[in-house]
Formats: structure tokens, sequence, C-alpha cells
């Protein structure tokens, strides 16, 4: 079955509204900083300002989730001992200050400095938006819609709001260029990594395409689980 990236509307229940509104007192310096100006870059503002929404363990706790992943600590791993020795074999001697090791490391490396909203601070590792791409437009609309939902709407995510995310996502760094590369399975990873807000309403489809996972048994990884092409249906 080929991997199909998801779309973009899915439907929430109210409840994530409800926490979404008494932070908009809380964040209203954020929204002023971030006007609508449609020439500035959506710019990355950094996995704290996920957590102001996506820290509650009743719609999941992302942000519990992913402290926990190995994602959090990509910088400080560029510290350490074992980090040295693969640097030496690319001839760098600092990682946690080249090019070619930051690049997969931290958080849309390589960006302009004016993609980055103050605050962003890259030693956080790969951050929520490595996966979910840049938030500071996402943030604008939630709260924008939060301020004047009714109680009950539903909450509907746009489809240019945030990046899907897809096998590419993860074979951006998940590759040979990594000098410690050890061979990725989108589905295996994704279960690892995928921290779900146990209260979502799901469309059919994406209820479909969160049940995958690899069929390739034993032969696992193959090419087609770096693509996402191996998915079965676990259901079945
Ligand atoms: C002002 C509140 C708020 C902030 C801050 C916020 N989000 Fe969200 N986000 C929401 C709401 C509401 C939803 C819909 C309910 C849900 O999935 O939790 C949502 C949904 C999502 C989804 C699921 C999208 C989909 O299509 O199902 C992702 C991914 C996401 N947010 C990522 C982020 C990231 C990354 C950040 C930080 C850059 C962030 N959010 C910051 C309110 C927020
Ligand atoms: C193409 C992206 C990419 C580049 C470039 C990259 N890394 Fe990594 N690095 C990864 C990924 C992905 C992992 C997770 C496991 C793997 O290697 O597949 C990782 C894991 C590591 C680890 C943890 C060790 C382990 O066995 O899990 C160290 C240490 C490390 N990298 C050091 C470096 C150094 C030093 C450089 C620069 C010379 C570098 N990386 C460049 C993507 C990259
Ligand atoms: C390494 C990649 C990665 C990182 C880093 C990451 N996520 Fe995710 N996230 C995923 C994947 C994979 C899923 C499952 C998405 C799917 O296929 O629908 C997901 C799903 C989500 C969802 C939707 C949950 C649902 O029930 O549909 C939210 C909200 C979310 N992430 C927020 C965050 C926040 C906030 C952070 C940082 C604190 C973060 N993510 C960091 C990969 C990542
Ligand atoms: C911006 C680069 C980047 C992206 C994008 C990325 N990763 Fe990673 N990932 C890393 C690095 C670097 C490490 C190693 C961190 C460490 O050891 O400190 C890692 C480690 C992991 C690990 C820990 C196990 C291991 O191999 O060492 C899992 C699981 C993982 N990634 C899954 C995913 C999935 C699934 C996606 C896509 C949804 C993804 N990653 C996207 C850079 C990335």
């Amino acid at each position: 079955m080929k991997f199909e990236a998801p779309a973009r509307s899915r439907f929430l229940p109210a409840a994530g509204l409800a926490l979404c509104g008494v932070l908009v007192f809380a964040l209203a310096a954020f929204t002023a900083d971030a006007a609508p100006q449609d020439k500035k870059p959506n710019k990355f503002v950094g996995a704290a300002k996920c957590k102001t929404c996506h820290g509650a363990e009743e719609t999941g706790n992302q942000h519990a989730a992913w402290m926990k992943m190995e994602h959090a600590k990509a910088f400080e791993a560029l510290g350490s001992e074992d980090a040295k020795k693969a640097g030496a074999s690319k001839g760098v001697a600092e990682p946690q200050k080249a090019d070619q090791c930051l690049k997969c490391h931290v958080t849309g490396y390589g960006a302009p400095p004016e993609n980055f909203a103050k605050g962003f601070d890259p030693k956080l590792g790969v951050q929520c938006e490595s996966c979910h791409g840049p938030g500071e437009q996402h943030i604008k609309r939630r709260m924008a819609a939060a301020a004047k939902a009714e109680p009950g709407a539903t909450v509907v995510i746009e489809k240019d709001e945030l990046v899907p995310v897809s096998p590419q996502t993860c074979a951006a760094c998940h590759n040979k260029e990594s000098p410690t590369f050890k061979p990725f399975c989108y589905f295996k990873r994704r279960d690892e990594t995928k921290h779900l807000n146990p209260k979502a309403k799901r469309t059919e489809e994406d209820v479909k395409r969160l049940d995958l996972v690899c069929g390739c048994g034993d032969a696992c990884p193959t090419e087609k689980c770096a693509t996402g092409e191996c998915g079965v249906p676990k259901s079945k």
C-alpha cells in the first residue's frame, strides 16, 4: 500500500479549546509580536511555545512525550565522546559548532535569522517544528479561533497551517548522510514517536492512516520501509 500524506482537516472536540481560551491572555504578548504581515516568513517559535497548548495530560501531553525522546537531546548528544569520534571520521573537531552535524541535530538549521522568533533556542535539539513545520501561523490561528469559538465548536486545522508528517519528514535526517546511520522503518519509528491526543475525533481516512504498520516482517527494514510503501493495516 502506498503511503499518502495526511489531509489537513481534523475534527476535534471542544475540550482543547476551553484550555486554549484560558491561554489567550497569557499569550497576548506573543500574538502582538506575530501580527499578520504576509511577506514575513512563518517562523520557528520553539517547543516551549507549543507546551502552552500541548502540555496537558488529558489531551496527550505531546510536550512531555517529546522531552522523553532522544530528539530533545540531539544537540546535547553532539557534545558526547561518541560525537567526537563520529566527528573525527568526517574531519570535524567540534560537532556542536559544525554545519555538517548541526543540520540534523537542531531545528531549522540553515534558515535565515528572520525565520526564528525571539527566544527560539537551538540547544533544545530536534524540536516539534522539525517534524510539524514552523508553528507561528498555527499558534496565531488557534488563538484567534479559541477567542471566538462557541462551546462545542469543532476545531479544523487548515491545510496550510502545519506540515503533515510523512516518511520524507524523517528521511530528511534519518539517511545515510548520518555518520551513525541506522536503517530506518517509517512505520516502526512513527509508532515510537507519535504522541496522539486520546480526545481527538478522527476522520476515517486518518484512522486508517494511523493504523498502518510495517508489512515487511523479519526482512525489515527494506527500501520500502524508508518510503512508507511497506504499510499494512494492523487491525487485519
Ligand atoms: C494557542 C494554542 C496552541 C498552541 C500554542 C499550539 N497549538 Fe497545536 N493545536 C492547537 C489546537 C487547539 C489543536 C487541535 C487539537 C489538538 O490536536 O490538540 C492543535 C493541533 C496541533 C497538531 C495536530 C494537527 C492535525 O492536523 O491534527 C499539531 C501537529 C500541532 N498542533 C502542533 C503544534 C506545534 C508544533 C506547536 C508549537 C510550534 C503548537 N501546536 C502550538 C492549539 C495550539
Ligand atoms: C543527515 C542527518 C545527520 C547528520 C548530517 C548528522 N547526524 Fe548524527 N544522527 C542523525 C540521526 C538520524 C541519528 C539517530 C540514529 C542514526 O544514526 O540513524 C543520529 C545520531 C547521532 C549520535 C547518537 C549515536 C547513536 O548511535 O545513536 C551521535 C553521537 C551523532 N549522531 C553525532 C553526529 C556528528 C558528530 C555529526 C557530524 C559529523 C552528525 N551526527 C551528523 C542524523 C544526522
Ligand atoms: C520526530 C518528529 C516529531 C517531533 C519532534 C514532534 N512530533 Fe508531534 N507528531 C509526530 C508524529 C509522527 C505524529 C503522528 C502524526 C500523524 O501521522 O498523524 C505526531 C502527532 C502530533 C500531534 C497530533 C496528535 C493527534 O492525536 O493526532 C500533535 C498535537 C503533536 N504531534 C504535537 C507535537 C509537539 C507540541 C511537539 C513538540 C513538543 C511535537 N509534536 C514533536 C512527530 C513528531
Ligand atoms: C531534524 C532531523 C530529524 C528529523 C526530521 C527526525 N529525526 Fe529522528 N532523530 C534525529 C537525531 C539527530 C536523532 C538522535 C538523537 C540522539 O541520539 O541524541 C534521532 C533519533 C530518533 C529516534 C531514536 C532511536 C534511534 O534511532 O536512535 C527515533 C525513534 C526517531 N529519531 C524517529 C524519528 C521519526 C519517526 C521521524 C519522523 C516522523 C524523525 N525521527 C525525524 C534527527 C531527526
